[in-house]
């Protein structure tokens, strides 16, 4: 078994840079992405400074639901290269120092799974019970229908079968029945196979829905968390120092229940501060991002939460209330094309308008608040997106390389590249691309690169506890982060115009804060208020020197 090197809680020092292996790099000249294009794009995003890839579903699929209908788990797409292609993927991306976890669906298969094939044909067949049979489709009422543009129910009859059987995505994605002991030994294998080829992890799809019970929500049950926890035990044995992250949108005390006692997740990702931080950043006010974050109860010592802007999904605005929601979609959705389900399907840039400034002040936040950051591919670039393509499409177009032919993503007949690139004037691939943002030395994209590398630097922002200042500037994130001697100073203006903030800086008296950027030496910290005005959109990162 191939040795996977460790550190203690990697995860909380890492930078993520979430992927998709058909969007990435065509390396064969067919106009589909795979692992050939995407090893020899590795350096690149080794050179951005990040630290683990994430990669969407690459197994064989339909791609009803872009690989997250899984019709094989133990293969690799025959789009995205073969076997041998992926562990040479995997070798280089080690070689590079850099982690790969990869998306475990454990929820549901394509029903073009041989699974769900053998089930529907044959009752006796040990397959039929893999899935969740009922002759009443109003049988667990209670569960909501997640993507309500498109389903009417969470049960589909199934005429070969005679039956109904139940899903909570879209119809051909029948979920896998967790009451039936096979099935979590099936997954167990499925996990055995990939962390036995080297991977150090799995991003872990829709867990909050294993199981049903007459009467609840269907979500986050106690027999959900039973699962979680055996997985985990059996990864920690066979597997240790490979990663757990748990896709699970929910309420804060429901997502919290994901980190158990440490037993659960390693890590889950933050659903209730991403819608916020677009809120408050358009509200300019600091309001929603300090009250979600002082809502989540504390996390065991050995977990961390993973934070984002921006995925391969629609930005979800299912854990918001409905004012909330109502007013995101006011500001971020103007036309109805933008939305999706309970959702926008946007990317960051046409989100924020091309706004520099307040992206920076975003990937501030992303970068310092608590939690490893998860970057979404071509963000970095500044990449639009195209909402005239259909589900999620728009905001998973061919990564864009260069000002060449389909944006040097493929060499292939354009009409051939299994997506159009991105063609918007605002953000054609013509600039728009990662060439033209290496050469320009104040592009985003190099900016990024820095401000990860500061962050790096500074283990008290991936590893410290956040603590929020109190002052009277509305629009004024303050906060420390502190991690054994290590004291840094975040404060972050989300407003438009310049504002000011006293701050009572009092337990640091003493001590100076220095620009963690330019290396400024800021006045030293007194008996009175502290004094910091700040521009538009902007931040300071301080390290707070202790005298002598
Ligand atoms: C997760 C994925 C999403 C997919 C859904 C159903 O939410 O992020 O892309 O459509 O699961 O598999």
């Amino acid at each position: 078994m191939p040795l996977r090197q460790e550190y203690h809680e990697w995860y909380k020092d890492a930078v993520f840079y979430e992927v998709s292996v058909r969007s990435f790099h065509d390396g064969s000249g067919n106009g589909i992405g795979d692992f050939k294009g995407l090893t020899d794009k590795l350096p690149y995003i080794a050179d951005l400074g990040v630290t683990a890839i994430w990669l969407l579903p690459f197994y064989p699929s339909p791609l009803r639901d872009d690989g997250y209908d899984i019709a094989d788990y133990f293969a690799i797409h025959p789009d995205y290269g073969t076997m041998a292609d992926f562990e040479q993927f995997l070798i280089r991306a080690h070689e590079l120092g850099l982690k790969v976890v990869a998306d475990l669906v454990v929820n549901h298969t394509s029903s073009e799974n041989r699974w769900f094939q053998e089930a529907r044909r044959d009752p006796h067949s040990p397959y039929h019970d893999y899935y969740v049979w009922s002759d009443d489709p109003s049988r667990f009422s209670e569960a909501r229908i997640i993507f309500c543009d498109t389903e009417t129910s969470n049960w589909t009859y199934d005429p070969m079968a005679g039956k109904h059987y139940w899903h909570r995505f879209y119809g051909h994605q029948p979920d896998l029945n967790y009451d039936n002991p096979a099935v979590q030994e099936e997954m167990l294998r499925v996990v055995d196979f990939w962390l036995g080829k080297g991977l150090d992890g799995f991003r872990v799809d829709a867990v909050p829905y294993l199981f049903e019970r007459d009467g609840t929500n269907c979500e986050n049950l106690p027999e959900t968390h039973e699962f979680c926890r055996k997985l985990r035990a059996h990864v920690d044995l066979y597997h240790p120092g490979a990663v757990l992250l748990a896709e699970a949108n929910q309420w804060p005390h429901d997502v919290v229940k994901y980190f158990g006692d440490g037993d659960e997740f390693h890590m889950c990702f933050n659903f209730p501060l991403m819608p916020r931080l677009y809120m408050a950043i358009r509200r300019e006010e600091a309001k929603p991002i300090v009250d979600i974050i002082s809502q989540l109860p504390r996390i065991p010592p050995s977990c961390q939460w993973a934070t984002f802007l921006r995925n391969h999904d629609e930005l979800s605005l299912e854990m918001v209330s409905h004012e909330e929601r109502d007013y995101m979609y006011r500001e971020y959705a103007k036309d109805p094309r933008m939305k999706i389900n309970l959702g926008i399907r946007r990317r960051l840039f046409p989100l924020m308008d091309n706004n520099r400034k307040a992206i920076e002040l975003l990937h501030s936040l992303l970068l310092t608040l608590p939690g490893t950051p998860v970057l979404y591919y071509g963000d970095e670039i500044g990449m639009g997106d195209n909402i005239y393509l259909g589900d999620r499409n728009g905001v998973r177009t061919p990564m864009q390389w260069s000002g060449d032919r389909n944006a040097g993503f493929s060499t292939a007949d354009p009409s051939r590249v299994f997506s159009p690139v991105v063609i918007d004037p605002v953000y054609h691939f013509n600039g728009v691309n990662v060439e033209s943002a290496q050469r320009s030395h104040s592009s985003f994209l190099n900016w990024l690169r820095i401000i990860i590398k500061v962050r790096q630097r500074h283990p008290a922002f991936s590893r410290g506890e956040v603590r929020f200042l109190p002052h009277e500037s509305i629009p004024v994130v303050a906060y420390t982060c502190t991690h054994g001697e290590q004291v840094m100073l975040v404060i972050n203006n989300l407003s438009r115009f310049t504002q000011y903030v006293s701050l009572d800086l009092s337990a640091f008296r003493g001590c100076t804060p220095v620009d963690c950027f330019g290396g400024c030496r800021f006045p030293v910290i007194g008996d009175t208020n502290y004094l910091i005005t700040t521009g538009p959109h902007s931040f300071y990162w301080f390290e707070l020197q202790r005298p002598g």
